[in-house]
Parts: structure tokens; C-alpha cells; sequence
């Protein structure tokens, strides 16, 4: 068996690949373009991709005569065209659950750094600007009792509010199939917290007008993908509309950030982290190894995606 690795992997999890079949891994930092994957997938059977591979419709046709797997070292599959994936018989896995505690974890650490200014008081302190105490000095907002609106309750969106429970923080969410209208989420939390999928319906889901009609005073924590939010409008928003603070994971065009958001001491910006622990990261790209052993001992597939 083929199997194509678009980017180098731990070396034991390279070591189970090779066991299992004659492994092609470009030498190279950066991820694949599309024009990459067009020209190196062709002829493998198995694909171990992650989410800034462009997984496209012309990749996975000029790969499907052979390709039957995409194993994707994610959970989020938006890179991934599916319904060219499922045209072309090639099987899709991904890696849900595994990372949930820790993109958990890293929403609240966002959730407190915004609220509470945290990285704003670091720069603070840093540069010298802390000359006294006062009873005003980097005040912010206190998690118990505000009202968390979790947009979309899926695994992370519920094990965030489990965790914003024991901070005394009132839950309410919305998803497409329970919970408030989208509207009323919008216009009721102190924090909103993004944590459905990027699909054609979530895209600019929170747009200009829905940014201006949050809450006063609010903050927006985003750990989901970055296109569900329309960045363009998110300065703007701060600037002279209701928020009073924003947490971002993830971005438009990552690794590229709107100019607007990067001198701003009222958003705290990370580099898509969120599953981003030694043990979450491995046992992720485990999972993809795992789908490929399967492959190739003709065993079912674990973690197919839903369809
Ligand atoms: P999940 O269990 O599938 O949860 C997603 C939830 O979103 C579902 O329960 C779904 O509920 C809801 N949803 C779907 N479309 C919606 C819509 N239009 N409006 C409102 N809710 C909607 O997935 P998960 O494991 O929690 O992961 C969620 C996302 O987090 C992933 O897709 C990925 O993009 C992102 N993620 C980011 C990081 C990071 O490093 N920052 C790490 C892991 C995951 P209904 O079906 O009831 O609508
Ligand atoms: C990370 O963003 C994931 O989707 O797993």
C-alpha cells in the first residue's frame, strides 16, 4: 500500500506508517498547496492530511483512481471537500473527541484572558507602565453570573459550558437542533463562544450586522474557525459598536491575521491552538495512523467522519 503524508508526523506514528506500507512524505515545513497535492498524491492509496491541506475536488479527482483514504489529523473537516470525497468512493476519517478537553480548556483560558485583560496587563507590566495600585486599574469583566452563549453544543460547546458552570457563568446555546433562536443568543450573552463547524450555512454566520447586535459590553471568544466570523467587521465592532472585548484561536486566512486586530490591547490573539497539548496532538495523529493500519489490513475504518 501507498500511503502519502503531507507533513512529517512523530517518529513512532512514522515508524507504524512504514510497517504498514511504502510511506511518501515530502521533506518540507510548510504545508501542501494545491498544486502540491496535485502533483504528489496521485498513485497512493491512503492520504494522512491536516487541516491546512486543500483537500479540493480537483485534488481528490486527479487522486481517486487509487485513493481510498483521507485521514485527517482533525476534527474539523472543512478543508476536505466531502461530497467530492464520497463521489469518488475515497473514505474520510477525523479525530473527534480526542481534543476536546483541551480545546476545552484553551476556550476558557481565552475566555478569562479577554474578560479579565490578561494579556493586556502582561504587555502592561512589561513595558514599564505600572507605576501604582488603583481600584480602576485593568478592570474587567467577572465570569460568575454573566450569561454564556455557546453557539453550536456539540462535544467542545458542552464541555465548555461544563466548565463555565463551575466558574458560576448561566448557560444558554444554540445549535440547529435545540436552544434559542441564533438572534436572541446574539442579543442575551456577556460572552459568546463559537463552536459549531464551518459549513456553507456557518460561514460569516456572525457577520457585521450580528456583531453589532451583541450585547453591550460583551465579548466574543471564537475557537471554532475563523470564517464563521467576518474579521473585516470585528475592529469595528469594538471600536464603536457593543464589544468590549474578543479572544481569538483562529482566522479567515491563517496564518495571516486582519492588520485591524493586531494592535489592539482589547483582543488576544493565539496561533490555532486549541488541541494543542504534547498528549492531544500525538493521540490525534495517532488516530489517523490508526485508520490507515486498518486500511491496510483490510479491517473497518475507525473514526469515519458522519456523512
Ligand atoms: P461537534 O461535536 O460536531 O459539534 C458541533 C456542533 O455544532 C454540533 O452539535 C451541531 O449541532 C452544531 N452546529 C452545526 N451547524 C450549526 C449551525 N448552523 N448553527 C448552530 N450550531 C450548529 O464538533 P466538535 O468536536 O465540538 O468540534 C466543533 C468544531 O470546533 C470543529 O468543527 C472544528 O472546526 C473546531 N475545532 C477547533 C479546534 C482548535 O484548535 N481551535 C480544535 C478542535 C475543534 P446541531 O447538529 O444540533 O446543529
Ligand atoms: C482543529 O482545529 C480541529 O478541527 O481538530
Amino acid at each position: 500500500m501507498r500511503i502519502y503524508v503531507s507533513r512529517g508526523l512523530p517518529a513512532d506514528l512514522m515508524t507504524r506508517l512504514r510497517a504498514a506500507g511504502n510511506v511518501t512524505c515530502p521533506d518540507r515545513a510548510a504545508p501542501p498547496t494545491e498544486a502540491d497535492l496535485l502533483n504528489e498524491l496521485p498513485g497512493h492509496d491512503a492520504a494522512v492530511v491536516q487541516l491546512t491541506d486543500p483537500m479540493s475536488a480537483a485534488v481528490l479527482e486527479a487522486a481517486a483512481p487509487t485513493l481510498r483514504l483521507a485521514a485527517q489529523i482533525a476534527v474539523g473537516l472543512d478543508n476536505i471537500d466531502e461530497l467530492a470525497a464520497a463521489r469518488h468512493g475515497v473514505a474520510v476519517t477525523h479525530t473527534p473527541g480526542v481534543l476536546t478537553d483541551a480545546t476545552a480548556d484553551l476556550t476558557m483560558a481565552l475566555m478569562l484572558a479577554a474578560c479579565r485583560r490578561v494579556v493586556e496587563a502582561d504587555r502592561f507590566v512589561r513595558a514599564g507602565r505600572w507605576d501604582v495600585w488603583s481600584l480602576d486599574l485593568m478592570t474587567g469583566m467577572e465570569l460568575r453570573g454573566a450569561t454564556l452563549g455557546i453557539l453550536g453544543r456539540g462535544r467542545i460547546g458542552r464541555a465548555v459550558a461544563h466548565r463555565a458552570e463551575a466558574f458560576g457563568m448561566r448557560i444558554q446555546h444554540t445549535s440547529r437542533t435545540s436552544g434559542i433562536p441564533l438572534q436572541e443568543l446574539i442579543r442575551t450573552s456577556d460572552v459568546l463562544s463559537i463552536h459549531a463547524p464551518l459549513t456553507t450555512g456557518t460561514w460569516h454566520l456572525i457577520d457585521q450586522r450580528a456583531l453589532m447586535a451583541m450585547k453591550p459590553g460583551s465579548v466574543l471568544i471564537n475557537t471554532a474557525r475563523g470564517p464563521l466570523v467576518d474579521e473585516l467587521y470585528i475592529a469595528e465592532a469594538l471600536e464603536t459598536g457593543p464589544l468590549r472585548a474578543v479572544g481569538l484561536d483562529v482566522f479567515e486566512e491563517e496564518p495571516r491575521v486582519h492588520p485591524s486586530l493586531l494592535n489592539r490591547g482589547d483582543v488576544v490573539l493565539l496561533p490555532h491552538i486549541g488541541s494543542a497539548t504534547d498528549r492531544t496532538r500525538h493521540r490525534m495523529a495517532s488516530m489517523a495512523v490508526e485508520a490507515v493500519e486498518a486500511l491496510a489490513a483490510g479491517e473497518p475504518l475507525p473514526h469515519r467522519a458522519p456523512r
